[in-house]
């Protein structure tokens, strides 16, 4: 199959009608879309992405009342969050209705859903009369895609149609919440900071991303968002900076023994947010270019640095023993 990378709406509405897969860009990271309650695209999304089916997926709406025919009820408390933050970067457990696939929440009674915040993807929603699955758009395992061009690298040959919406504003997956005996938990940290939420909630949400238990969502996954080059944390392991064949990302500081061309800085100014949108690509980059290993410094653990380092903990820790 021949992959196209496009800007055209209609074509990527027209093949999504047709039980086509589509890349889409959204304000986090870009998806990988079908038709959520046709069963048989849905399982052309885990082919292309070599992901296993207990792996359920998350459902993208135009509007909270493009919803409620999906879940059985939305508790206030994660409706008041809802009314927050959607259009954005928050998804959300509910009760499902009969409408949503088993196929789509790997057999759970739970199932995530989403209103995101992209002008191309909403544009879409709103022409379809059925709701958009859509994990990240990556081959199972590897570092989420942030450009259209990290698509193509990974999925091309798989799918028809990659829509391109630029770089992704956020650059980090979506907060994913619900709740666990009346309050409101946070089973994979993202775009949406705890701070966010805790500022509006009257208390700070558990985080429950961690897989002592049963595995509910890739957050939990301790393998996972990795390149191929090995990969560790500056200054947790012992370096030889002389070795030209090693690349760096740092927060905001050059390092003066280090090259400029072995090294990317996520943000100059030391904003959080910037260096969260740039930190996919960073790696996506530093990977292409065929380094012995890859270091990269941790972020200061609040906000989005929180969570940028809960990803950078699983991409580093198969290269770890
Ligand atoms: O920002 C995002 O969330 C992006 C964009 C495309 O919306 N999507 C995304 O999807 O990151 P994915 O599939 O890569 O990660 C979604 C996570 C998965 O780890 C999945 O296990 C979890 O959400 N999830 C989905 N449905 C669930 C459910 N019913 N119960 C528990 N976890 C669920
Ligand atoms: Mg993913």
């Amino acid at each position: 199959m021949k992959t196209i990378i496009g800007t055209t709406i209609q074509e990527a509405i027209h093949l999504l009608k047709s039980g086509e897969l589509v890349a889409i860009p959204t304000e986090t990271v870009y998806g990988l879309a079908a038709n959520g309650c046709n069963t048989a695209a849905v399982k052309k999304i885990y082919e292309a992405k070599n992901r296993p089916n207990s792996n359920p997926l998350i459902l993208h709406f135009a509007s909270i009342e493009k919803i409620n025919p999906y879940v059985l009820d939305f508790p206030q408390e994660l409706l008041n969050l809802a009314n927050k933050f959607w259009p954005g970067p928050l998804t959300i457990l509910l009760k499902k209705s009969e409408l949503v696939p088993n196929e789509i929440t790997a057999n759970q009674e739970l199932v995530a859903v989403r209103v995101p915040n992209h002008p191309m993807l909403n544009a879409i929603l709103r022409e379809l009369d059925f709701p958009l699955a859509a994990p990240s758009a990556n081959l199972y395992g590897m570092v989420s895609p942030t450009k259209a061009e990290h698509v193509m690298q990974d999925l091309n040959g798989k799918i028809p149609y990659i829509l391109d919406g630029g770089a992704c504003e956020n650059g980090l997956e979506s907060t994913i919440i619900g709740l666990h005996e009346k309050k409101v938990v946070v089973y994979r940290l993202g775009s949406i900071s705890l701070e966010d939420l805790t500022a509006e909630l009257s208390y700070t949400p558990e985080l429950k991303n961690t897989s002592e238990k049963q595995v509910i969502t890739s957050g939990m996954v301790e393998h996972h968002y990795a390149p191929k080059t090995p990969f560790f944390f500056f200054n947790e392991t012992s370096i030889d900076y002389s070795e030209k064949n090693n690349g760096f990302i740092f927060f905001k500081d050059k390092h003066p023994s280090i090259d400029d061309s072995n090294m990317i800085i996520l943000s100059k100014s030391g904003d959080l947010k910037e260096a969260a949108a740039n930190l996919y690509d960073a790696v996506i980059e530093m990977d292409k270019l065929e380094f012995t290993a890859l270091f990269i410094e941790r972020l200061p653990d609040f906000g989005l640095g929180k969570t940028m380092n809960d990803r950078l903990n699983r991409s580093t820790l198969k290269f770890r023993t």
